[in-house]
């Protein structure tokens, strides 16, 4: 089995490491580091070695998982170096591009990867670039690694990860907000708040998975449902007239653009 090391024991480092403990991997193939006494406490009942000094964490390891907050990150990679060459480097961390890695790693051989928050649970969706010189078996650890909590998807261009991140990454803030806008607006139409809780969170799930397993697009799906003259289509002509189309897409461009700024500073 690989041996993999955590650069910053937080929620998502715990959320992967919970996922590769589940997946084959034991506490011994595991080695964290984080700065923060009781932190390591907690990850320490997970199973996993532990330690406060970075370089003996990654000492050892086959991948490296960068897992702290951006503003951290140059003081995480410049910790490690020099790495061997073998060693292969994932970053999670959001808007930390490749050439800032490289630079502050002295390494090439490095993934980054954007993950989303349902990530925590197991159902995340990340997104994977590398430059075209990473080898195949690395592309392939990288993939089993980030598997351990949800689906992964390569990206060829790093830009794309831009759209990425206001795609999946923002994206479950976008669901929880519909969710949120229709349990009030079920409530102000008389139901009370938990009927209205239940009834919205299911039939999103059940939406997502209904969508996730048909083979028909999800527009389709709407139309299928959207019988003329009835309920659903008086509600959806409302969502139309209303331009949630241009909303929903100047959203997008927003986050996008953000990332990109983000990603300059
Ligand atoms: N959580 C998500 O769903 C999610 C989604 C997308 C992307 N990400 C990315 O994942 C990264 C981590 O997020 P998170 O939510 O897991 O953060 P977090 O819970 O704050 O975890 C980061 C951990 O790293 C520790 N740390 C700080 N500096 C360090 C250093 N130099 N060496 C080793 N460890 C260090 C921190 O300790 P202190 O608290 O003492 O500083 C903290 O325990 C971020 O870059 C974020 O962009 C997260």
């Amino acid at each position: 089995m690989n041996k993999i090391a955590f650069l910053g024991g937080g929620n998502i480092a715990t959320a992967i490491m919970g996922g590769l403990l589940e997946n084959g991997y034991t506490g011994k193939d595991i080695w964290v580091a984080d700065p923060d006494e009781i932190q390591r406490q907690k990850l320490n009942e997970m199973g996993v070695g532990v330690t406060s000094d970075n370089a003996e964490a990654t000492a050892g390891a086959d991948a490296i998982l960068i897992c702290v907050k951006p503003g951290q990150v140059k003081m995480a990679a410049t910790s490690i170096v020099p790495l061997k060459p073998g060693q292969l480097v994932i970053s999670v961390a959001a808007g930390i591009n490749t050439t800032s890695l490289r630079t502050w790693l002295a390494h090439a051989n490095l993934v980054r990867c954007m993950p989303n928050t349902p990530a925590l649970i197991g159902e995340g969706m990340l997104a994977l670039f590398a430059e075209n010189d990473l080898s195949k078996a690395a592309r392939s650890l990288a993939t089993e690694l980030m598997s351990s909590v949800g689906e992964t998807r390569w990206f060829e261009q790093e830009h794309d990860l831009d759209t990425v991140t206001a795609i999946s990454g923002s994206g479950p803030a976008y669901f929880f907000y519909l969710m949120e806008t229709l349990i009030d607006a079920a409530m102000t139409l008389g139901l009370d708040e938990q009927s209205a809780r239940h009834l919205v969170l299911q039939t999103a799930l059940g939406t997502a998975q209904m969508a996730k397993i048909s083979p028909h697009s999800p527009a389709q799906l709407r139309q299928n449902v959207t019988s003329p003259g009835g309920t659903t289509q008086a509600a959806c002509k409302v969502l139309t007239d209303q331009g949630l189309q241009s909303i929903i897409e100047k959203a997008a461009t927003a986050a996008q653009q953000r990332s990109v700024e983000l990603g300059k500073s």
